[in-house]
């Protein structure tokens, strides 16, 4: 099969490196001219675990190649994806749907032949009818369907979740483009991932409905943290205790500074907004936003009140900037409005990310000084606050630290040390939802 990918960013490079992997002809397109360019030099331009080798096999075998010109791949393409950004659209927080307009616009005028157009970005239920009646006014002989096959892959596991999903959701009625889909998704049909061919509305909602749900969970726990440091418990055990029942699930269950990243938020919001035009609001998901947003400046607090309540012209170290471990993305990351909080408060800020920093200096220039190592952003530091947990960080040097550091202080946002070896090596230590050591 034929496949044109639009938009070359996190989900479109991988889908695109994948589907050319199950043998498929892929050719990525991006407005984007330096990412291009990058990409056809041999540059990876995102963070991704494995895909530059993914990248690099599929370019030499001749099954993946990147351009700007999409009329000449769209042309060809049995499938062509739409995987271009849906941000929030400022003012509102509705999901900005212009880069999927403007995309169905181009792909319209380019097709020929029957051709299977597929959403694979994350889009408002009826996103895909508009998509359809642009693509019918610009070019009425046009031989298309419409498709949506929202992605559910994460950055930092994200070529193993694209060829090892739970599911496949499609959303569409056209038997034509039934096939198309199922022949492109094929080698993950025979290992056993679930299609799963609903509406083609009901399978933009599910998206929606996933993502609000796993923000809602990563909430009820953050909340739940709260209560424990509060009344003496342990949250760590109470996740473990409630994520044992197969209803609950263990998973993001993990007490932390809030959610972030590129999906959550603008997806919880847009998925409010959509409720609220149809008068069936989500208030659930209201009350999970809010309490996420309240969450990132009172983790700032956390932090001064491990420092006796007053952080001005304290040194606050912070290790990792990215919203999660694996990535470079920057994009909502809880150590923004953190790092801003901390710096309206007076402090002076350190920070270290094993691949974010590139990126970081686009939201945090001028807040914070950027360090080389975990060590050296830990120098003269007042505290030391554990924000993202990537690997390296799990086995610090606790002697080597404490020694750079001016005073002992550690904030684990992710409670990825156990507060008896850092007592015992000399650190004051607070994690999240834990009770403080009975004396
Ligand atoms: N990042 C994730 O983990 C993830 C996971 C699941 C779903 N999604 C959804 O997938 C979509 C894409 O997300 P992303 O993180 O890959 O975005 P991204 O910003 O990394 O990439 C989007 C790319 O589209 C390009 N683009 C925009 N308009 C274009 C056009 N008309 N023609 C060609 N290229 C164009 C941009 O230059 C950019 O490179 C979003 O809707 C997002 O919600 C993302």
């Amino acid at each position: 099969m034929r496949v044109a990918m639009i938009g070359t960013g996190y989900v479109g490079l991988v889908s695109g490196a994948c589907f050319a992997d199950f043998g498929h002809t892929v050719t990525c397109v991006d407005k984007d001219a330096r990412k291009i360019e990058a990409l056809q030099a041999g540059h990876i331009p995102i963070f991704e675990p494995g895909l530059d080798r993914l990248v690099e096999t599929n370019v030499r075998e001749k099954r993946l190649d990147f351009t700007t010109e999409l009329t000449g791949p769209v042309g060809e393409a049995d499938a062509v994806f739409i995987a271009v950004g849906t941000p929030s659209r400022r003012g509102d927080g509705h999901a900005d749907l212009s880069y999927v307009y403007n995309s169905a616009r181009e792909i319209a005028a380019a097709v020929s032949g029957f051709t299977v157009v597929v959403t694979k970005s994350t889009v408002p239920v009826g996103t895909g009818d508009e998509v359809e009646r642009i693509i019918r006014e610009t070019r009425p002989d046009a031989d298309v369907a419409v498709v949506s096959n929202p992605e559910f892959l994460r950055e930092g596991a994200a070529i193993r979740d694209f060829k090892h999903p739970d599911r496949i959701v499609i959303g569409t009625t056209d038997e034509r483009a039934r096939q198309v889909m199922t022949d492109l998704y094929r080698p993950l049909y025979l290992n056993q991932a679930p299609l799963l061919f609903t509406q083609r509305g009901t399978a933009e909602l599910i998206k929606y409905a996933a993502n609000a749900f796993l923000a809602t969970k990563i909430t009820f726990i953050n909340e739940l943290a709260d209560l424990c440091e509060k009344v003496g418990g342990d949250v760590q055990e109470v996740a473990r205790g409630i994520g044992l029942d197969n209803r609950i699930g263990a998973k993001f269950l993990h007490a932390g500074p809030g959610y972030g990243g590129s999906c959550f938020p603008k997806d919880t919001l847009a998925l409010i907004k959509t409720a609220q035009d149809h008068e069936a609001p989500l208030r659930i998901v209201e009350t999970v936003v809010a309490v996420n947003d309240q969450r990132k400046r009172a983790m700032a607090r956390k932090v001064a009140s491990a420092l006796g309540g007053n952080v001005r012209d304290k040194t606050i170290a912070v290790l990792g900037l990215t919203f999660k471990p694996n990535t470079d993305d920057m994009r909502d990351a809880p150590s923004i409005p953190l790092v801003t909080a901390f710096n309206d408060m007076g402090a002076k800020v350190r920070a270290y990310d094993p691949a974010g920093m590139e990126q970081a200096k686009r939201d945090l220039d001028g807040l914070v000084t950027f360090c080389g190592n975990a060590y050296e952003c830990a120098e003269g530091a007042d505290a030391l606050v554990i924000v993202t947990e990537w690997e390296q960080f799990r086995a610090l040097d606790l002697h080597r630290l404490r020694s750079v550091m001016n005073r002992p202080v550690v904030v684990d946002l992710r409670n990825i040390y156990r507060a008896d070896e850092m007592e015992r090596a000399g650190f004051t230590y607070s994690g999240i939802g834990r009770a403080p050591a009975e004396a």
